[in-house]
């Protein structure tokens, strides 16, 4: 860089202020080069090329392009002959992980070749662009500093003292606001999200209205309905754990797991409406696949047997209320959860029992 409009008397040197490599800046250009340079004069690039050495970088870049070509071709063969959309589970994903990888080499191969051909066969010209001093002129520094006294005189923050200090007691609580945030991040909820309001012999009453459902209330096949603990219906923070999805499903396609043989009703069954990926609910209803679905990020979980998942981020089942009838007829709780609602990493917050 040139300075030829530098006006001041005093240079940056005399000043004190001569600019300094700051730790963490590349080196000066001088030192990063890579081609030796040309003789300087008319109609020179600046750099000259090793002949040798430039033909065995392309041939490498060359390869590297190669591979990027047979690497996309490949992606176009696994997507067509191989679709992962159709199919299971197992294919789909077998199918991702190959066009993943194959999209991987095709920018890969790409980016290794461009690069080899820049660093070793792009020659550069030098090219300078001529700038003024960075710094101001000594003159305009002392207009400055004096419009600045003169603008403080003005305002009288220099002499009004109690100006001055209530100003800086106004604003001292606004430095300590992002402290004061920092206490959303805990408590850890602890035992609070351990349990729910379920108990033996909770009525399963409907959200929104309230009312407490019989089994023949609820019989047609297919059917599905957001139920909450009787008691709880207006509290927001028990229904956040506790809303359960009350399913109608074909009794003789059940999948039961050791041990639930009773928490069902004539294959009604209940499971928790909190995704056990991030919490939302899950209040999406296939009839046909009796596939439960979360709108956030796709988990899919299988109504028929135990809400396992089959598709999606979720990493464990919805759990599932086990339920029976009263004396009266109604739906019931015949305990709480067995293990914990809502998402996995809610767990660690928690003790063991
Ligand atoms: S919260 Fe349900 S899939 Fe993410």
């Amino acid at each position: 860089m040139t300075d030829n409009n530098d006006t001041s008397d005093a240079t940056p040197e005399e000043e004190g202020r001569v600019p300094k490599r700051v730790i963490g800046t590349p080196p000066p250009v001088g030192t990063q080069e890579l081609l030796p340079r040309d003789e300087p004069g008319e109609g020179s690039s600046g750099y000259v090329l090793d002949e040798n050495k430039a033909r065995s970088a392309e041939r490498v870049a060359a390869a590297f392009f190669m591979l990027t070509f047979v690497a996309g071709i490949a992606f176009i063969v696994f997507y067509a002959v191989w679709p992962g959309h159709v199919g299971n589970i197992q294919r789909a994903t077998r199918s991702n992980y190959t066009l993943g990888i194959a999209l991987t080499l095709v920018f890969l191969g790409l980016a290794v070749g461009l690069t080899i051909w820049v660093r070793s066969l792009v020659t550069t010209k030098e090219i300078v662009q001529e700038r003024h001093a960075i710094s101001s002129r000594a003159e305009d520094r002392e207009t400055f500093n004096q419009y600045l006294l003169e603008g403080s005189q003005e305002t009288g923050l220099g002499h009004r003292r109690l100006l001055r200090r209530t100003l800086l007691l106004a604003a001292a609580p606004l430095g300590l606001l992002p402290l004061v945030l920092l206490r959303d991040l805990g408590p850890l909820p602890e035992k609070k999200l351990r349990h729910t309001a379920w108990k033996n012999g909770t009525r399963l009453v409907v959200d929104g209205t309230g009312l407490p459902l019989k089994a023949a209330d609820f019989n047609s096949p297919g059917g599905i309905i957001t139920v909450v603990p009787e008691g709880a219906e207006d509290n927001l923070d028990e229904i956040a754990t506790g809303a359960v999805l009350l399913l109608n499903l074909p009794v003789d396609r059940l999948k039961i797991k050791k041990g639930r043989e009773n928490w069902n009703v004539g294959g009604i069954v209940a499971y928790s409406k909190i995704c056990t990926h991030v919490g939302c609910p899950a209040a999406l209803y296939e009839q046909t696949t009796h596939h439960i679905l979360c709108p956030c990020h796709q988990s899919t979980f299988d109504a028929l047997d135990s809400a396992k998942v089959i598709f999606g981020p979720a990493a464990r089942p919805l759990p599932q209320l086990p339920i029976g009838v009263d004396s009266e007829g109604y739906l019931v709780a015949k305990s709480d959860f067995t293990e914990p609602v809502g998402p996995s990493f809610w767990e660690r917050g928690r003790p063991k029992a």
